[in-house]
């Protein structure tokens, strides 16, 4: 009796059901679709992705209080660049266009896009030429954030100019008779410091928003949603000690308590005292039905003699459902199985309601366990980005330590301990990683960076330790500062930091005398170095 993720357009989701105010982002492949839904959210106005050519007679049904165009990588000249519906204009609905969104708008309403010669990409300095609508209450020059090959080179008699910089003249501009809006820079990212601003005035100035988006509301409308469709049957929800699995796990508790019951398999992958952090949370705080299996020893042996990533995974992932399966056989009423899927897992995976088709690249997040289990799922957090999952953790009274956790891979520390996998290496792995946890921790650093850990490197090198040689492993610290985990920097961490890590390492860890510190981005490496 399982049940994919419905792609059904008429579907409401929990979200939709739960406010009528709602913006909509066009997306027409854009980096920073996500990127720009959550910052609308964070206006507390919901805001969902849709694809970019959804009928405008579809657009109208959905009810949107205001349209965001998002940026992209095509040329409007380009065959095959992707459009929107030009109707859609017309509607009377608010409409935001972002850099190509931009260009496309002003295409389809009179305007002139040029093709420049020369990429601008970077910083630059915007002049405010009306101080009103989307600028309303901004100084008369702000850094803004420009990415794009065509720009706007003349808007006809259509569009007046908001706001332009020494070499974007119509860096924003309004249609004069439409709720018409676009800019060439990107008020989502970081690099526009007053970006939200002016995204707050265009959902709550211009679309004329109230601002009805509250977790607080949400997680008690979810709650309820829950209690109905699991009526008085059970539900059994895997708990990886990951902070989406936890929410998923508090919520469900929250809906039906003594019906949920929650599978944690220690795979003997997981971090130092993970495991334990976990069960006493759960029995202690929630009072959960929890099952604990212990399967070290299964995953070490499916591990054995492999050192080729892909297949590590592969073992892993078969160990899992392996375990998983016998013990969920166990419980015998459960009808339910609880996923955390996110929702940037249901749009890039091509299932969200009037969402954009699966982007090629599939997430290592996105799946988990296979449908042929025979549950129905239940996906509470479908709509949710994960910084509002993690609010919604706090709101459900999970203590910070699970909420604010660093992600943690489904295949656990088995990717980060290069080459062969041992019990003995895991355990070397494991002293290190807890030492650069607990220092970033120490130094405040923790919640500034997106994750931290340890790796372990299948070389050793010479050393000398008193005045014995020593030929011993050496570690490698990952650190890294991410919005999405799609692209990553390395952490700037302080000298001084890094200096404490590395000599608590090569002093405390026995078989470890030489540290790194990795100052790779991704792209082109990865976060995880397997
Ligand atoms: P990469 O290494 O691709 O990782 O930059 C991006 C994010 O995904 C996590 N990750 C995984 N999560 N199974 C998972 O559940 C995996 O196989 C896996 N590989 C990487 C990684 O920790 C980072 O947060």
């Amino acid at each position: 009796m399982s049940q994919s993720p419905s792609t059904e357009t008429d579907q409401e989701s929990a979200a939709d059901a739960f406010t009528d105010e709602c913006v909509l982002v066009l997306d027409f492949g854009s980096q920073y679709a996500q990127l720009i839904a959550r910052r609308v959210r964070e206006q507390n106005v919901y805001c969902r992705i849709v694809r970019h050519d959804l009928p405008a007679e579809r657009i109208a049904a959905l009810r949107p209080k205001g349209i965001i165009l998002s940026g992209g990588p095509a040329s409007v000249y380009q065959d095959g660049a992707p459009r929107c519906d030009p109707e859609l204009f017309q509607l009377g609905i608010p409409v935001l266009g972002i850099c190509y969104g931009m260009q496309l708008m002003c295409k389809a309403l009179g305007g002139d896009v040029a093709h420049t010669t020369s990429r601008e990409y970077g910083r630059a300095s915007l002049k405010v030429a009306q101080h009103r609508s989307l600028f309303d209450g901004l100084p008369d020059s702000m850094d803004v954030w420009m990415s794009h090959g065509d720009q706007i080179s003349g808007v006809g008699e259509a569009f007046e100019t908001l706001a332009y910089t020494a070499t974007c003249p119509f860096a924003a501009i309004v249609h004069k008779q439409l709720p018409v809006f676009g800019m060439q820079f990107h008020p989502e990212v970081t690099h526009t410091p007053l970006g939200s601003q002016v995204l707050h005035n265009f959902v709550i100035g211009v679309c004329g928003c109230e601002g009805t988006w509250h977790l607080a509301d949400f997680a008690d409308s979810l709650i309820e949603q829950v209690r109905e469709q699991v009526g008085s049957r059970r539900v059994i929800c895997g708990l990886s000690g990951g902070v989406d699995s936890s929410v998923v796990a508090a919520l469900l508790y929250k809906a039906i308590g003594p019906q949920l019951s929650c599978i944690l398999i220690d795979n003997g992958l997981l971090r130092k005292d993970e495991q334990a952090a976990v069960i006493s949370e759960f029995t202690n705080h929630f009072k959960a039905d929890l099952r604990v299996v212990h399967a070290e020893a299964q995953f070490l042996e499916a591990l054995r003699g492999i050192s080729e990533p892909q297949e590590k995974r592969r073992r892993i992932g078969y160990a899992f459902i392996d375990c998983f399966q016998k013990e969920a056989e166990s419980i015998e009423d459960a009808h339910f199985l609880a996923q955390g899927t996110l929702y940037p897992d249901v749009i890039e995976s091509g299932a969200a309601p009037d969402g954009p088709a699966a982007t090629i690249k599939l997430h290592h997040n996105v799946g988990g366990l296979p449908e042929q289990l025979g549950f129905e799922l239940i996906e509470p957090l479908r709509d949710l980005f994960k910084d509002e999952v993690r609010r919604l953790g706090e709101e459900l009274g999970l203590p910070e330590v699970l909420v604010w956790r660093h992600p943690f891979p489904g295949p656990g520390l088995a990717v980060r301990c290069l080459g062969e996998v041992t019990r003995e290496k895991l355990e070397v792995l494991r002293e290190a990683d807890e030492i650069v946890v607990n220092e970033i921790k120490a130094a405040g650093l923790y919640r500034q960076t997106s994750q931290s850990f340890a790796v372990l490197l299948p070389v050793q090198s010479v050393g000398v330790m008193g005045d014995a040689r020593t030929y011993d492993n050496a570690v490698a610290i990952r650190s890294v500062n991410t919005d999405d985990f799609m692209t990553a920097d390395w952490s700037r961490l302080p000298y001084d930091l890094l200096a404490k890590i590395s000599t608590r390492i090569i002093n405390e860890v026995k078989g470890v005398n030489r540290v790194c510190y990795d100052i790779s981005s991704k792209p082109p490496a990865t976060i995880e170095w397997e």
